[in-house]
């Protein structure tokens, strides 16, 4: 450790060194000046933000068993052409280093610090790669006037955008159809005019510190949130339920449900076509009552689904991804941002009966992992009393 007092010597030499070297230079932090550095390096001065992110989605991209079971699938059936693909997204560090064989730790790392802090632009026209990653000492966001002793940093309005997340959440076979479509989804959203970007969401300002304050004292107490998960609190502000009317004639009982996306940026469900949405509507006999009907229950399910040309409903998430032929989006239904969907349903019931009506709104997705996994999140519910008469 460098004492507090030789502190401000240390600073300048590092910088002067970077200057001399250049784009070949070395930090004193082990940082290379042509090539990624390992989110560890970064964790020594930004801890708080390493712990976020640590345990996000970005970070296991290429090392957790959902991604790596679809992944070895893949490579086989495209006996290894696949890894192109694959890694563009979720191991970037492989377009410079060309590690397709995951040999290297920094490969492990997925989606890390050093790819998204060096990326300088994006261009969607270039669909097979459409970064400019430029590794080295030059760190870039959205901070004014930082200035750091281990590398240099630059404002980049880039990482204020979704254009940045635009490069991974965005995906097109060859021939234009569209397997994942966030970006387009958002920016066909009320949100953009409402500048509301993809980090006003998913990076909100949490209480924190940048850097370690021996480091260097901060000017502002927050960090950006960089733990990117399915996150169920999120799932539960996404969408809600409302039984808007429950009308009964004679044997006849009919529900009205409104279920709206009040909160997601984008469809919802979004991202790979293997997630759903489920609405259930149960009825139910009042409690206290002699006479009881079974429970009855209607489903409606909100999804997108891919189709090959041998009319194969296409659910794995490898052969969503690779194949190729005529596929076609035999069904899209999801739910668009602030979009409110009125849903009617009919049940034959005993006019002498107090019922229970529910509706809730459940967010299911099932891998397929050593065989099946299920994850099931309650969205939203609610309830009303509909009296005999
Ligand atoms: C020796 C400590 C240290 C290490 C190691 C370090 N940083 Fe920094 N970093 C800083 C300091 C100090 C700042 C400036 C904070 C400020 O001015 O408020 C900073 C700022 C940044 C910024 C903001 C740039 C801007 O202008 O918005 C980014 C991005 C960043 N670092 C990324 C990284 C990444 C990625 C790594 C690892 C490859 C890393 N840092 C390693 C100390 C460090
Ligand atoms: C998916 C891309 C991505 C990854 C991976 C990522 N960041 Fe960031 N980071 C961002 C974006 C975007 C911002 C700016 C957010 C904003 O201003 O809304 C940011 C902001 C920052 C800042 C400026 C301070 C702040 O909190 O706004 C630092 C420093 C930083 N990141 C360091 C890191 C480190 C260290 C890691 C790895 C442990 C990391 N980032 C991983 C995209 C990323
Ligand atoms: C280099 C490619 C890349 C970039 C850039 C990127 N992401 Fe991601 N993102 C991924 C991959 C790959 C995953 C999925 C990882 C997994 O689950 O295996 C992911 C996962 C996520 C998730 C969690 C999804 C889930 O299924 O729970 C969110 C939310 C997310 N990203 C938002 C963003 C935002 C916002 C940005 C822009 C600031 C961004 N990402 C930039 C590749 C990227
Ligand atoms: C207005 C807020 C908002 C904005 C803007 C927004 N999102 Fe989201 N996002 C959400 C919420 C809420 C969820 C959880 C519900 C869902 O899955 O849609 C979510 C979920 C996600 C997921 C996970 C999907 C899943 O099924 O696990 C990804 C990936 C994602 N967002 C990426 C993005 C990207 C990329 C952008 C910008 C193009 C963006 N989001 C813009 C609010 C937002
Ligand atoms: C254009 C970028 C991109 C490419 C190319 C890509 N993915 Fe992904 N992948 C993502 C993103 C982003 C997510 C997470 C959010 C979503 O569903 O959109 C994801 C999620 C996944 C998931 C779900 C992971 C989880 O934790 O739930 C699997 C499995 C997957 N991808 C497999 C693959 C395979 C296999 C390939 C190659 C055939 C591939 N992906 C190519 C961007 C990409």
């Amino acid at each position: 450790m460098i004492s507090k007092r030789s502190w401000p010597l240390f600073v300048v030499i590092a910088l002067v060194l970077m200057r001399v070297e250049g784009a070949e230079a070395r930090s004193p932090y082990k940082m290379e000046g042509s090539t990624y550095t390992s989110s560890k390096v970064c964790a020594a001065c930004h801890g708080q933000i390493y712990d976020r992110w640590k345990s996000s989605r970005h970070a296991l991209s290429a090392e957790n068993p959902i991604f790596k079971a679809a992944y070895l699938e893949a490579y086989k059936e495209s006996a290894g052409g696949a890894k192109y693909l694959c890694l563009r997204c979720h191991a970037p560090t492989t377009i410079v280093t060309r590690d397709y064989e995951l040999r290297k730790e920094i490969t492990k790392e997925g989606v890390t610090c050093d790819f998204c802090h060096t990326v300088r632009k994006v261009d969607l026209n270039n669909s097979g790669n459409p970064f400019k990653i430029e590794p080295g000492l030059m760190k870039r966001s959205t901070l004014r006037r930082a200035s750091s002793p281990a590398h240099q940093t630059e404002y980049s309005e880039l990482h204020d955008s979704s254009l940045l997340c635009a490069a991974c959440h965005e995906y097109r076979t060859p021939d234009g159809l569209p397997i994942t479509s966030t970006y387009s989804e958002w920016k066909n959203s009320p949100y953009p005019a409402e500048g509301k970007q993809c980090q006003y969401c998913h990076f909100p300002p949490l209480e924190g510190n940048v850097v370690l304050p021996i480091i260097k004292e901060a000017k502002g107490k927050f960090i950006n949130e960089h733990r990117l998960a399915h996150s169920t609190s999120d799932l539960k502000k996404a969408v809600k339920v409302e039984i808007a009317e429950v009308k009964r004639i004679r044997d006849r009982l009919r529900v009205l449900v409104k279920v709206t996306n009040a909160g997601s940026g984008h469809m919802v469900p979004t991202g790979l076509p293997s997630r759903k949405l489920v609405l259930q509507v149960d009825v139910k006999t009042q409690k206290n009552q002699k006479k009881r009907i079974s429970e009855i229950r209607e489903s409606r399910i909100y999804q997108k689904v891919l189709v090959s040309e041998d009319g194969k409903n296409l659910i794995r998430d490898s052969e969503i991804m690779l194949k190729r032929g005529r596929v076609t989006i035999a069904q899209d239904n999801r739910l668009a941002p602030r979009e409110t969907r009125n849903e009617e349903f009919t049940f034959f019931v005993p006019s002498d009966l107090d019922l229970v009506v529910s509706a809730q709104i459940d967010y299911l997705y099932r891998p397929l992992v050593l065989g099946e996994t299920e994850m099931r999140v309650e969205m939203a519910r609610d309830e009303k009393l509909s009296p005999a008469f």
